[in-house]
């Protein structure tokens, strides 16, 4: 259980070339595009509004500079371990080598929390907004086949739908995603190249045509009293709204994942990742500079899209469309990159034989692991159309957090244990970093609701049994420390 991979023994797996192995074929820039594809998406565009409207007013971009903040702590202990460790499966793969395998497992299955369900979370905003568009244009689709039992949804034009049966379109664009991901890492990464160059030139749209439309009464007062309720404005508020559009920056770590598919990794690893961070953090501050500016952050109560309610502030009405599409565009690149991160990680937890073959089973012409593809393709759809949002949201969020800890006690563990390793990237000032990385995240998980805990520990409960039902019986380390003992 406590068996530990040696770092030399991974970059020996990941480096083997050839048939049923990862490919080479991502660039710097690649992985940048590949952060931001995962960041920017349901949480700039539909909780900026939530979180100004309930927990912060206008201060709301203080609640993303905490955010990101809490981010940036956990971002430098990633960018540590990828530039050391470049092979797939990230955090998971850290934690084998430092931590052992139990903890590998259990951080294994828990990003499937940040990965799968976060797809499928993506997709139902995703499938909102097209909903949306083509109601616009007089395009009605079948109520009970748009939405998910158990949820209700209000419509722009005031509709109400009421608890459907399943979420069709959220399925639909899981089902074409996962396929493209089969097609090919560079297809996919060409794709989503597009996709996100799309999703910034909206939003640096939105910057740019919304500043001189800012109302500056909006921003009395910029932080709202509070109204007695820890989370409804004031200091509290602002702190809660960050645990609520932390969503918003979930996903930088994905780069993590492509480790093993990149061209130079040990330099292309830390700028992916904290690059897209940065990027995102001053978008994300403009972006909610401007949209509370436009439109009184009262407004916001209730909106489901917000963006597109302050946009229309603006006149720019012709514009409407585009910033739809684009968005659409955006969650799109958030929903291909996750789906990818997720086959990474279960492709690396196959490799080490805690998990079946069936996942580590790479395609002859395509080099993807094209059954994991199709696996996750079935249950993320299962997620997607059958689960409301908010649920799966929060699950997103904690799941996100928990990673997050233990990759922060990785490095300080990793550091001890294997002081004279080479690291190209070296994260500042240990232990200050891991350790108000780790302080942040549980607070931020403290903010969560509690259900959301319960759900966790149900999930972490589930994979414990699976692990000593097969993995421990499987691994193939285990099965290396046997031959030894055997000798
Ligand atoms: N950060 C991603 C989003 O906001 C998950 O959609």
């Amino acid at each position: 259980m406590f068996q530990r991979k040696s770092i030399e023994q991974l970059l020996l797996e990941a480096g083997a070339s050839g048939e049923g192995n990862l490919k080479r074929s991502l660039t710097s820039f690649n992985l940048v595009a590949l952060g931001i594809g995962a960041i920017i998406g349901a949480g700039l565009f539909s909780l900026t509004g939530i979180a100004a409207a309930e927990n912060a007013g206008p201060a709301v971009t203080i609640s993303f500079v905490l955010a990101s903040v809490a981010c940036a702590f956990a971002g430098l202990c990633y960018a540590e371990f990828a530039s050391m460790i470049p092979v797939a499966g990230s955090a998971y793969t850290y934690s084998y080598a430092t931590m052992g395998e139990f903890m590998a497992w259990v951080i294994g299955w828990d990003l499937v929390l940040e990965y799968a369900l976060g797809a499928a979370t993506v997709s139902v905003s995703w499938s909102r907004y097209l909903l949306e568009f083509l109601n616009k244009y007089g395009i009605h689709l079948p109520h009970e086949l748009v939405v998910s039992p158990w949820e209700t949804v209000k419509l722009g034009d005031g509709t109400l739908i009421n608890g459907g049966i399943i979420n069709l379109p959220a399925i639909f664009i899981v089902c074409v995603l996962s396929l493209l991901l089969i097609r090919g890492t560079h297809e996919s990464a060409t794709m989503n190249n597009f996709l996100v160059i799309l999703k910034v030139a909206v939003v640096l749209m939105f910057i740019t045509l919304g500043w001189s439309h800012i109302n500056p009464a909006n921003y009395d007062p910029y932080i709202p009293a509070n109204t007695g309720v820890f989370e409804h404005f004031g200091w509290t508020g602002i702190s809660t709204g960050a645990a609520v559009v932390f969503f918003a920056f979930i996903g930088f770590d994905a780069v993590s994942t492509a480790a093993q598919e990149a061209k130079n990794p040990q330099k292309g690893m830390p700028i992916g990742i904290l690059g897209s961070l940065i990027v995102c953090t001053i978008l994300y501050v403009l972006f909610a500079h401007v949209m509370t500016g436009l439109v009184n952050y009262k407004d916001f109560a209730g909106d489901a899209k917000p963006a597109a309610t302050a946009f229309a502030k603006t006149g720019y009405t012709f514009l409407q469309d585009a910033l739809i599409i684009a968005i659409l565009a955006g969650y799109t690149s958030v929903i291909l990159v996750m789906l990818m991160g997720q086959s990474r990680v279960f492709y690396s937890m196959a490799k080490d034989g805690l998990l079946p073959k069936f996942f580590s089973s790479i395609h002859k012409k395509f080099h993807t692991p094209w059954k994991t593809n199709l696996f996750f393709l079935v249950f993320v759809s299962l997620f997607a159309g059958l689960v409301p949002v908010s649920d799966l949201g929060h699950m997103v969020s904690i799941g996100t957090l928990f990673a997050f800890v233990l990759v922060c006690i990785g490095v300080m563990v990793m550091r001890k244990t294997l002081p004279h390793a080479v690291r190209p990237f070296r994260t500042p000032w240990v232990p200050f970093v891991p350790v108000m990385g780790i302080l942040v995240c549980v607070y931020l998980m403290y903010s969560l609701p509690s259900q959301s805990w319960i759900r966790l520990f149900v999930w972490m409960a589930l994979g414990v049994i699976i692990y000593f039902a097969y993995g421990r019986k499987h691994s193939k380390i285990k099965a290396v420390v046997n031959e030894k003992i055997i000798d």
